[in-house]
């Protein structure tokens, strides 16, 4: 048979299981069978006493936690398909917006967007009984997903609300979330960070769920956020004004970023002796712990006697006495008490706090008003968050103007919003990915009447909108200023635009391992795999779906050539080379081969059942060192 000589481009996503076998694996090469399974009586063995043999032991359960495994382990077998259209600079343009389940999107972006993430911001469905929380099915998630936004039958399939009377109320979500939650965390880079909005609902749990997906080690800060700052009244219970951010970082590699300060928080510091290291400010000089042997008495210059605090100074007798000399202590005017200057010039920035005031970071309120002003006075999301939390979160993941921030709960896109802002104010080239599901919007909301059929739409058109603005603002300045020209030569132009994917059923057929073991389906299902790509697929999906499978970003540089009459895509400056021609000739082969890229991939159909040529080429891209060669 033809098809051994080259063989076949995996067409599912990761397997993610097979990463972390890989990791046990550099860890722990001993304990791997010649088989390549894990021998667990020697990995016993080697953990020795790190083994804890008891049954009954700390940590989160709850009904279906097994099936999260199954899950995760689940590979996906469907595409991203690139919706040009309603994408803005599609072939230039660096940031994603991606319709569809988070879970599925999740595993298609792990082969590409493996440890590439430098902050995660998600702000997933609270579970306060009226959200709808979506319902994974291991076994056939993409066919939900299908069913769910009309692709089989055309009509849409409702997902009922998680209602509070249900039996596993807490497990349905958390079942939603342990997976996400997982793939995620392979996105993010050694120092990245993930922040997750939460309410009282499921803030304890999602607390545990993360200090065991990410390590309670690594969590940093279970931040409140003042979401409102009018009272609501009397009730008879707390008027509610905060929830929570829940912050974790990939590994202790991510560095926690100060503040900038403002006139504001440096209001304190003034210079009233005319100090040559500029203004200061007086800092304590008790010490906040009993030190019997910090306890001494200083004597002033004209020798009167400070006695000590009753927990002693801050520091011994010799360190006090040089920061008296250098002047960084001096006596006050009656020499009763010492006072330690803190300059302004040495402090790196403003540590930041657990706390996020709602006038620093913008309140619910606001939120609403910035939505609005974008969509001329019409509210068409609920929930929205504010802007100035987003700006205040990167601030403390430190991300450097490329970095690339992931939003897999985006709504109505204000990351993306906030990302925008951001590059705007510093010219920074940060990037966004943004993942929605398209899901419907109520018949008698503002948002349906408005014409925006699901919450997809509106992320899309909010972040049209917010680029629309800026270019207008752009435009108008350099107007006023005159200033185009100096601006086109000296400053890269702001990344305005946004590739649209959307998840569907791959090009592909793909092999179903499943299949009964009957003679009579086994045949079905070969005959149904001959013509294995779906003939209504665009060249463009089968390209894109073969280079995100290959681990190639979704935004990767594609060029498109034109070797011996036959069309061939060039990826990442030639790297992969791409022939999705129905008939291959020795001559393409070849020079697609003299360009010696690392893979090559061609459709099998192009080799027309020619044997001799399948040979032949496989063998051009071994002369010319292409590592990799496939067909699909
Ligand atoms: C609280 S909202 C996020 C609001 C957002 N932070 C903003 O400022 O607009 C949560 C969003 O997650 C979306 N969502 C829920 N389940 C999802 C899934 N499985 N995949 C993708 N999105 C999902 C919902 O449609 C909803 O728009």
């Amino acid at each position: 048979m033809t098809d051994s000589i080259i063989e076949s481009f995996p067409l599912t996503s990761m397997d993610v299981t097979d990463l972390q076998q890989q990791k046990l694996k550099a860890l722990f090469p001993e304990v791997f069978t010649e088989s390549g399974k894990i021998d667990f009586d020697k990995l016993r063995l080697t953990l020795g006493e790190n083994v804890d043999a008891g049954k009954e032991r700390f940590g989160l359960n709850w009904a279906g936690k097994s099936v999260c495994f199954q899950t995760i382990k689940q590979s996906s077998v469907a595409t991203l398909v690139p919706a040009r259209d309603e994408s803005v600079d599609f072939d230039t343009t660096e940031n994603l917006y991606i319709e569809g389940d988070n879970l599925e999107v999740l595993k298609l972006l792990q082969k590409s967007y493996l440890g590439k993430v430098k902050m995660i911001y998600i702000d997933p469905p609270y579970n306060t009984g009226n959200d709808f929380i979506y319902p994974d099915n291991y076994a056939e998630n993409l066919n939900t997903y299908l069913e769910y936004t009309g692709q089989v039958d055309g009509e849409g399939r409702a997902i009922s609300t998680n209602k509070d009377t249900d039996g596993r109320f807490h497990s349905k979500w958390l079942n939603m979330m342990y997976p996400r939650l997982f793939l995620a965390k392979n996105l993010l880079r050694e120092d990245g960070v993930i922040f997750i909005s939460i309410d009282d609902s499921e803030q304890s749990n999602l607390k545990r769920l993360c200090d065991e997906v990410f390590g309670e080690e690594n969590c940093i800060a279970n931040l409140i956020w003042q979401h409102s700052l009018q009272p609501k009244g009397y009730s008879g219970t707390f008027s509610v004004h905060h929830n929570f951010v829940l912050c974790y970082q990939k590994s202790s590699d991510f560095e926690l970023a100060n503040l900038e300060r403002t006139d504001e928080h440096n209001k304190n510091y003034s210079n009233s002796d005319n100090d040559p290291n500029g203004a200061w400010r007086s800092g304590d000089v008790r010490n906040a712990l009993y030190r019997p042997n910090l306890i001494y008495p200083i004597q002033t210059p004209s020798g009167k006697i400070i006695e000590p605090p009753a927990n002693g100074w801050r520091w011994s007798k010799e360190t006090l006495q040089s920061k008296i000399q250098s002047g960084e202590i001096i006596f006050s005017t009656d020499e009763t008490r010492i006072i330690r200057k803190i300059y302004l010039n040495t402090l790196d920035g403003r540590t930041p706090e657990t706390i996020l005031f709602g006038k620093d970071v913008g309140t619910t309120r606001e939120a609403a008003s910035e939505i609005k002003i974008i969509f001329d006075g019409k509210q068409p999301f609920d929930t929205p968050k504010p802007t100035g939390l987003l700006k205040h979160l990167s601030a403390l993941s430190g991300l450097s103007r490329n970095d690339t921030i992931l939003d897999f709960f985006s709504g109505s896109s204000t990351t993306a919003h906030a990302i925008l802002d951001l590059n705007k104010e510093d010219g920074g080239n940060r990037k966004f990915i943004m993942v929605q599901l398209p899901e419907p919007c109520d018949k008698e909301s503002e948002a349906f009447k408005a014409g925006y059929k699901n919450i997809a739409e509106i992320g899309k058109e909010r972040i049209r909108r917010v680029i629309n603005k800026i270019k207008t603002a752009q435009t108008e300045t350099e107007a006023k200023a005159d200033l185009v020209d100096k601006l086109n030569e000296s400053n890269s132009p702001q990344d305005l635009g946004f590739k649209v994917f959307k998840l569907q059923k791959s090009n592909f057929k793909v092999w179903d391992a499943n299949v009964e073991k009957t003679a009579e389906a086994i045949q079905f299902a070969l005959d149904e795999f001959v013509d294995h790509i779906n003939p209504q697929a665009e060249q463009e999906a089968i390209l894109f779906e073969l280079l995100l499978k290959s681990g190639f970003e979704l935004t990767t540089p594609i060029e498109k050539l034109t070797l011996s009459d036959k069309t061939v895509f060039s990826i990442a400056d030639g790297a992969l080379l791409i022939c999705l021609e129905k008939a291959l000739t020795h001559d393409v082969i070849s020079e697609m081969a003299k360009r010696s890229p690392s893979r090559v991939i061609c459709l099998d159909e192009g080799f027309q059942n020619n044997d001799q040529l399948k040979t032949n080429a496989v063998l051009m891209m071994k002369n010319h060192g292409v590592e990799v060669f496939r067909t699909v």
